[in-house]
């Protein structure tokens, strides 16, 4: 059994943090995809759902204008304003899912003594066809990268919510 897997109630709720890069492109799609997925199931309030970046450039930012306008083709708002990822994050959280392999590193890289080992996992991990386990960064290309990556987390997000739900309690 994964090592995060817990009862989920209302009063402790599951905690995600998805974390990127700059947190204005593939981790405020995660944010909005995955709270757009738990409002639509009725399963809002037992989650707590959140964005990071590793690095401070677009600290304050609302989610990238090629983000947004693919999400909401999709019928999915992203709510993120950027901030960057902190330590105090490893206890807050009961899941930090890192896009790509220079952010799990980088987080990592803030867990000195390998404390939370245990809660940084790979976005794709959950991903039914992870190719090289990154979601790939979109923030220079075209409106096609940011549709790639809305599907990669779409059916991340999917297998995510499917493996959490049966950890499910009433108080
Ligand atoms: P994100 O994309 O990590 O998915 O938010 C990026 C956003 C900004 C930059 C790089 C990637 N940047 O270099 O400013």
């Amino acid at each position: 059994m994964p090592n995060y897997h817990r009862p989920i109630t209302k009063n402790n709720p599951f905690a995600i943090v998805f974390v990127c890069l700059g947190n204005i492109c593939r981790s405020p799609t995660g944010e909005g995809l995955l709270l757009h997925k738990v409002k639509e199931k009725g399963l809002a309030s037992y989650f707590y759902i959140d964005s990071a970046g590793t690095a401070a450039y677009h600290v304050g930012e609302p989610a990238n204008s090629k983000s947004q306008a693919t999400a909401n083709n999709h019928g999915v708002h992203l709510p993120s304003k950027a901030r960057q990822f902190e330590y105090a994050d490893f206890n807050e959280f009961d899941l930090i899912l890192a896009m790509d392999a220079e952010n799990y590193k980088n987080i990592k890289a803030l867990d000195r003594n390998n404390r939370f080992e245990d809660k940084v996992k790979m976005m794709r991990e959950f991903d039914p066809t992870p190719e090289d386990g990154n979601v790939p960064d979109p923030y220079y290309g075209g409106l096609q990268g940011f549709e790639n990556v809305y599907q990669i987390i779409n059916r991340s997000c999917d297998a995510l919510l499917d493996e959490l739900t049966p950890l499910i309690e009433d108080d």
